[in-house]
C-alpha cells in the first residue's frame, strides 16, 4: 500500500474530525462560535488517553511530583501579582478596508517567515546541486543571497523586539509600513494605529446588590499552582526539589484565533511547576527540556517532527526558556514551553498577599523563596499534533483507497472492534460473549452491519488498532481472526489468548518504560 498524499492539510484534519466524531464546532446549530470546539465521542477518548499518558509520566512516575486541581476562578489580586492585568497584552491593528483585525507582531513574523522560505529554497536548490558533498552550515555562512536575507531578518527581529520590550506601538506600526506589509484580505496598506489588547476574559462574581467583584477566567493554570505552593508543601511534607502538576482549562481572548484547535479562546493546559533551590534552576531546566522531548518522542509520531526553539528574547521573569515545536500541517509551531521562571511568581504573590511563600532548608538552616522551572503543554495542540501525524490516505493493492488514523495504539479511542462475519447463525451471540469479556479491559465497539471490508474502513478511520472477526470456525474451535490496522495483516488466535494478546499490544506501560 502506498501513501496517496504526504501533504496533510488542516482542512483534511478538520473535515475528518467532524465526520468521525472527534471534534465539532461549538454550538454548531447556531452557526458555531469562533475558536470554540467540542470534543465528540472519539475525541474525548483520545484526549483522555493523552491526559493519562502525561499524568502517569509526570505524577505517577515521579515520587516528588504531586497533582492539583485548582479552581478556574481565583482572587483578582492573583492576576495583578502575576502581571497579567498590566502586561498580558497583544498589540492589535485593523485594516480599514477589509475591517480585519490582526496581531501586529504576527504580521511582522509572517513577513519574516516568507524571507525564511526564500533561504530554505536556496538551501534546497544547493543541496540538490551539490549532492552528498553539500555542507548546509557552510553554505548558509557564505552564500551572498542567504546572508543578505538573514541580515534582513536579524534587522527586523531586533526592531520588533525593541518595539515589544518597550511597548513602542508607534514604531510597531512604522515597521509594518516600512516593510510594506499589506492586508492578506484587502491587499491594501490602509492600517489603523496599533493598540494594546488585554487577553484576559473578565466576569463578575456575586450579584450587583451584594457589590459585584470583577474576576477573571484564568489565562494559565500555573497561578493556581503558585498560590497553593505552601498548602501542598506543608500538607505533603514536600522537600525541594518537588513539583506540582495540573491539567485544566485556560481562557484567552485571542485577537486572532485560528488554525482549528491550534489557537483557541478556551483550551486546556497540562502544566507542571518544579520548585528548586535557587542556583540549581538551570540544571533542572536542562533536565526538564530533555525529559519533555523524550516524552513527546515516546509517542512514536516521528522524532524528526520535533525541534527545540530556544528563546533569545526572554520575558523579564525568565532566565532561560524554550519551546518544543512540532511540525504541524502549517509548519513548525510551538507545542510546549519549558521556562525557568526564577522566583518571580512566588515573590510577587508574597508581596501582594503579605504571606511568606518560602522553604526552610534544613541543610542550610535558612528559609528562601524557591526558584521554579515550568513545563507547559497545550492539550489541544498535542491532540492536533497526534491527529495530524496519524492521518494517512493510502492506495491499496486492489486499487481502492482508505483513510486511516495510525494512532499509537494506547491512544486510540477504541482499542478493539468486535465484528461477527454475518449477523446470523449464532455468530452475534458468540461475538457478544467475547465483547463482554473485552469490555472489562478495553474500550470496544460492536459492529454487525455491512460487508466486512466496509466495517474495517470505518474502524481504520477512527484509528482502531484491532478488529476481531467472529466466523463459523469460531463456533467450532473457539478461535477468532485479529486484523491489525496498519499492516492489515490477519492472524488466527484462540479466544482464550485474546485479552492477553490485545493487552500487550495496546499497553501504555511499554511506552512509559521508555521514559525511565
Ligand atoms: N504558564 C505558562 C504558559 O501559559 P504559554 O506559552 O502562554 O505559557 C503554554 O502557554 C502552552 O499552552 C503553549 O505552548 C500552547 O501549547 C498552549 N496554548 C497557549 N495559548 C493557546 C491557545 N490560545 N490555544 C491553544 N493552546 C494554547
Amino acid at each position: 500500500m502506498a501513501k496517496i498524499e504526504d501533504n496533510v492539510t488542516l482542512k483534511n484534519i478538520t473535515a475528518h474530525s467532524k465526520e468521525y466524531g472527534f471534534i465539532f464546532p461549538s454550538s454548531e446549530i447556531y452557526d458555531g462560535l469562533s475558536a470554540a470546539y467540542d470534543y465528540g465521542q472519539n475525541g474525548v477518548e483520545l484526549k483522555n488517553n493523552i491526559k493519562q499518558f502525561w499524568w502517569k509520566a509526570m505524577v505517577q512516575m515521579n515520587e516528588n511530583i504531586v497533582g492539583l486541581d485548582a479552581s478556574i476562578f481565583m482572587h483578582p489580586t492573583t492576576w495583578k501579582a502575576s502581571g497579567h492585568v498590566d502586561a498580558f497584552n497583544d498589540p492589535m491593528i485593523d485594516n480599514k478596508d477589509s475591517k480585519k483585525r490582526y496581531r501586529a507582531d504576527n504580521l511582522i513574523e509572517d513577513y519574516i517567515q516568507k524571507i525564511e522560505g526564500k533561504i530554505n529554497k536556496e538551501v534546497t536548490k544547493a543541496a540538490k546541486r551539490f549532492g552528498d558533498s553539500f555542507d548546509e552550515k557552510q553554505f548558509k555562512e557564505t552564500n551572498p543571497r542567504v546572508l543578505q536575507n538573514q541580515e534582513k531578518i536579524d534587522r527586523i527581529n531586533a526592531r520588533l523586539k525593541k518595539c515589544m520590550d518597550e511597548s513602542d506601538l508607534g514604531d510597531l506600526k512604522a515597521l509594518i509600513e516600512d516593510l510594506g506589509i499589506a492586508c492578506p484580505v484587502s491587499g491594501t496598506k490602509n492600517w489603523t494605529d496599533v493598540r494594546q489588547f488585554n487577553l484576559m476574559f473578565s466576569t463578575e462574581l456575586g450579584s450587583l446588590a451584594e457589590g459585584a467583584n470583577k474576576i477573571y477566567l484564568r489565562p494559565e493554570t500555573a497561578q493556581g499552582i503558585f498560590v497553593n505552593y505552601l498548602n501542598v508543601q506543608k500538607s505533603g511534607r514536600m522537600r525541594l526539589p518537588f513539583g506540582i502538576a495540573q491539567i485544566g482549562k485556560a481562557f484567552r481572548n485571542e485577537i486572532i484565533a485560528r488554525q482549528f484547535i491550534f489557537r483557541m479562546r478556551e483550551f486546556e493546559q497540562m502544566e507542571m511547576q518544579f520548585f528548586v533551590k535557587p542556583g540549581e534552576e538551570l540544571d533542572w531546566y536542562e533536565k526538564w527540556k530533555t525529559s519533555r522531548m523524550k516524552w513527546h518522542q515516546a509517542l512514536g509520531l516521528g522524532n524528526e517532527k520535533y525541534r527545540f526553539h530556544d528563546h533569545l528574547n526572554l520575558a523579564h521573569y525568565a532566565n532561560a526558556a524554550c519551546d518544543i515545536e512540532f511540525d504541524f500541517p502549517m509548519g513548525f509551531k510551538e507545542l510546549e514551553g519549558v521556562h525557568s521562571r526564577t522566583d518571580f511568581d512566588l515573590k510577587a504573590h508574597e508581596e501582594h498577599s503579605g504571606k511568606k511563600l518560602q522553604f526552610f532548608d534544613p541543610k542550610e538552616e535558612k528559609s528562601y523563596v524557591p526558584y521554579v522551572v515550568e513545563t507547559s503543554v497545550g492539550l489541544d495542540r498535542l491532540f492536533l499534533s497526534v491527529l495530524s501525524a496519524a492521518y494517512t490516505e493510502e492506495k491499496l493493492a486492489d486499487g481502492s483507497s482508505r483513510t486511516v488514523l495510525k494512532l499509537p495504539p494506547f491512544l486510540a479511542p477504541v482499542k478493539v472492534a468486535v465484528l461477527p462475519l454475518v449477523n446470523k447463525d449464532g455468530l452475534p451471540e458468540k461475538a457478544r460473549e467475547i465483547l463482554a469479556e473485552l469490555q472489562l479491559e478495553f474500550n470496544t465497539q460492536y459492529d454487525p452491519k455491512d460487508a466486512i471490508g466496509r466495517r474495517y474502513r470505518r474502524q481504520d478511520a477512527i484509528g482502531t488498532p484491532f478488529c476481531v472477526t467472529i466466523d463459523n470456525d469460531t463456533l467450532a474451535d473457539n478461535t477468532v481472526t485479529i486484523r491489525e490496522r496498519d499492516s492489515m495483516e490477519q492472524k488466527r488466535v484462540s479466544v482464550d489468548e485474546l485479552v492477553a494478546t490485545l493487552r500487550e499490544a495496546v499497553s501504555m506501560t511499554k511506552l512509559l518504560k521508555q521514559l525511565v
